[in-house]
């Protein structure tokens, strides 16, 4: 009966006819709707799950047809030539397969044709089934109507009677309709350098973005949008977006087929992939949501960034705003101790920051990167009392105490490690690559993940802990698992990750207040899968202002301004380039903002500047982060920045400008604004009066949109914002 009660709760409500899903018998077709778009697919004439159709709202009966497997000829077949739902490797087909086997009895075929569907809710379950044997592919589709989003993952169940090894399964395969003409957007990036948003035309053959470092990864991140003939502006344009929910290694094959079929399969990566499955055993794919919109780009992020909002963060039920907070690693780094952290929250307290987060060094042997990681205990001489005479100040300042942590990893010089070698990630005998002095615990193993589980509930059920940073600061090498059989030790790509999520989920369940903020080297681990346990991410180790318009930028693509925290840090940073301030301060408002600087080293006049924009920005911070984002002008192709962010109710806007660099004394163009009523009277507020070239403060929303603002800026790196208000 619970099995049943909770099986029915994971389906959502259930509606007799639910507009968002329906089969129609007759023509043996499933049909998914959202607000704006259609998905059809269909079982056709060999039998075969077959993609029909993914665009604009189809809306009369007899805009569906039955699904026909495609003609064959000599060198294809006409299921090789059909564009199946989730094809297996088996039969002539040739292209990037969904499934691929070894069965134990050495067949490496498989053959996957519709055996029932099941239609509950805003869910479809399709079922494929081997030609021969018993295995089993279910397909689960989940409608977000409102979003515009699709959410589909597979389950493989091995029913036969011997062992099965997975060694490719892909969440999905998305089609696009026939032809050549496509564009793929996606980020790319390295450590201090993340989600540069990276077009290029899809060609024929196969273009693949992938991680193989054990998490998400720096260098490419599982998003993608597609649009098609390169047509889509941020305003306009048919846009085919998605994102993959998984934290460990993943790929996207985005393929144009010698017949012009143009697709991207994404799922776990299939390198080094082996997942054997003992009979009645099952492996399940990460999820990969997608949607389709036709106004362009803009319109594609809004709907991830709502969706993200509404569906997948943990506060989803209640959204809430993020708090401004301060972080100590820039000014401190490893030299963290009682006085010095109560001197920093007594400044930081007086500029309005709410959560007061200490970094790196609080623990162990922890002087510098080269020792410590892994014992958790707090450093008696740099933290005499405890931790509790310092979050005891913090918390009579009136902020909330925050902490770092590196739980998944080690140093070899560390207490635990000299008591469990054996628990970092090796091969025996082998070298154990160390990154940035550090080898990774093994956290597939159920008694590291308990011990683990163990240490972290222990320090927040001691201290009144309120947010954790967690980070991981490595990618994987010599991947082994020697505890298992040898043909069992690659399960390490998935077990590791869907253990990490269990202490995610467990800490959570039993410290129902904390909020995390995941980090790995910066933005290492930032997708729909750690997004679902955590409040915000760190998005990069780069705090350089001006390098951070491109990061920014990027990510606004795929991931909410929301839990894009973003420090103000000292000058010159990392690139040795300096910008001013307030300038710094603006940048670091387009998302969540942090403070990171030493403000120790402060002037007077920088105090005074820092309070007045934490006061602008919490009067605009439900807008920034829970309102919806335009992209005016790029930092990628122009020499102006400008984004835009209007809050839910259409009442509030803010909207922010950057120079990039003086030349010749040109005007800054105009900025035209987006997403306002027309027909409203809008109240201007500019932070600095004298930036605003525009006499009135009282304007039409067709003034803004359509005759624009003009600023004043001069000299490299100056900075504007204005703030909008509806007059009722
Ligand atoms: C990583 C993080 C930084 C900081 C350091 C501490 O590099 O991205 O923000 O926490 O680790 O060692």
């Amino acid at each position: 009966m619970r099995t049943l009660i909770s099986f029915l709760l994971l389906l959502g409500p259930l509606t007799a006819a639910s507009p968002a899903v329906r089969w129609i018998d007759s023509m043996k077709l499933g049909v998914l709707e959202t607000d704006r778009s259609s998905y059809v697919l269909g079982v056709n004439d060999l039998g075969y799950l077959q993609h029909v159709y993914w665009g604009g709202k189809l809306t009369r009966p007899e805009d569906f047809a039955p699904a026909r497997a495609a003609a064959a000829f000599a060198f294809e077949s006409r299921e090789g030539m059909t564009s199946e739902e989730y094809p297996a490797w088996g039969g002539m087909r040739y292209g990037e397969p969904c499934l691929r086997v070894t069965l134990a009895d050495g067949v490496r075929d498989a053959v996957l044709k519709y055996q029932s569907h099941e239609v509950r809710g805003d869910q479809l379950r399709v079922t494929l089934r081997d030609i021969q044997t018993g295995l089993f592919a279910d397909l689960i589709y989940r409608v977000y109507a409102r979003h515009g989003l699709i959410a589909r993952h597979a389950v493989i169940r091995n029913q036969t009677k011997q062992s099965v090894v997975i060694e490719s399964a892909q969440s999905a395969v998305w089609h696009l309709p026939n032809g050549g003409d496509y564009r793929l957007s996606h980020l790319a990036g390295r450590w201090a350098g993340e989600t540069q948003l990276v077009q290029e035309n899809i060609a024929p053959g196969k273009k693949v973005i992938e991680s193989r470092r054990g998490n998400t990864s720096h260098q490419a991140n599982p998003w993608f949008a597609i649009d098609a003939d390169g047509e889509a502006s941020q305003e306009r344009g048919r846009v085919w977006f998605g994102a993959l929910a998984w934290s460990g290694n993943w790929k996207f094959v985005v393929e144009q087929t010698p017949n012009q079929q143009t697709r991207l399969t994404g799922g776990y990566n299939d390198f080094d992939f082996a997942y054997p499955l003992k009979p009645g055993e099952q492996l399940e794919t990460p999820v990969f949501y997608a949607g389709y919109t036709e106004e362009g780009f803009g319109d594609a992020s809004r709907r991830m960034h709502r969706f993200q909002r509404e569906e997948i963060l943990p506060d989803r039920a209640a959204p809430k705003v993020r708090p401004v907070l301060y972080n100590s690693w820039e000014a401190t780094t490893f030299q963290v101790d009682e006085a010095g952290q109560k001197a920093l929250a007594d400044k930081a307290a007086k500029i309005g920051v709410e959560l007061f987060v200490m970094d790196d060094g609080w623990f162990g042997a922890r002087d510098h990167d080269r020792a410590g990681l892994g014992d958790w205990f707090v450093n008696p001489k740099k933290f005499p009392n405890g931790l509790k005479a310092l979050i005891d100040h913090v918390n009579g300042l009136g902020m909330k105490f925050g902490l770092w942590v590196e739980p998944e990893m080690v140093n070899p010089d560390s207490d635990l490690y000299r008591q469990h070698p054996d628990w970092a990630i090796h091969f025996p005998g082998r070298p154990r690559t160390e990154g940035r002095n550090q080898l990774i615990l093994n956290m597939a193993r159920d008694d590291v993940k308990e011990f683990i589980f163990a240490l972290l509930d222990k320090l927040l059920a001691e201290n009144n802990i309120a947010f954790i940073k967690w980070d991981m600061n490595r990618h994987f090498t010599e991947p082994g698992w020697p505890q298992l059989p040898a043909p069992e030790q690659r399960k390490i790509w998935v077990k590791y990750v869907t253990n990490v999520y269990e202490i995610f989920d467990r800490l959570r369940a039993k410290h129902p207040k904390l909020e995390i903020e995941a980090c790995s080297g910066g933005g290492g681990r930032v997708d729909l899968g750690i997004l679902r346990r955590v409040d915000q991410v760190w998005t990069s180790d780069n705090t350089e202002a001006f390098d951070r318009l491109t990061i920014q930028d990027g990510f606004s693509y795929a991931y909410t301004p929301k839990v894009m925290m973003d420090w103000i840090t000292d000058v010159p940073n990392m690139n040795g380039r300096s910008t001013p301030l307030k300038y710094r301060f603006l940048v670091s408002m387009m998302g969540s903002v942090g403070i990171g600087a030493n403000l120790n080293h402060w002037s007077p006049s920088d105090f005074d500047l820092a309070s007045r924009m934490v006061a602008y920005y919490k009067r605009i911070r439900a807008t920034v982060q829970q309102g919806s984002l335009y992209r005016l002008s790029s930092p990628r192709t122009e020499n102006l920045t400008a984004n835009q962010y209007v809050s839910s109710d259409g009442r509030q806007a803010v909207l922010f400008a950057f120079l990039h660099a003086q030349q010749f004394r040109y005007n800054a163009p105009p900025v035209y604004l987006r997403g306002l009523d027309e027909n409203a009277l809008y109240k201007l507020t500019p932070l600095d009066e004298k930036q605003l070239a525009e006499r009135a403060r009282t304007v039409s929303g067709a003034y803004l949109m359509h005759r624009g603002l003009n600023f004043r800026l001069g000299g490299d790196f100056d900075s504007a914002s204005v703030l909008i208000e509806r007059v009722p």
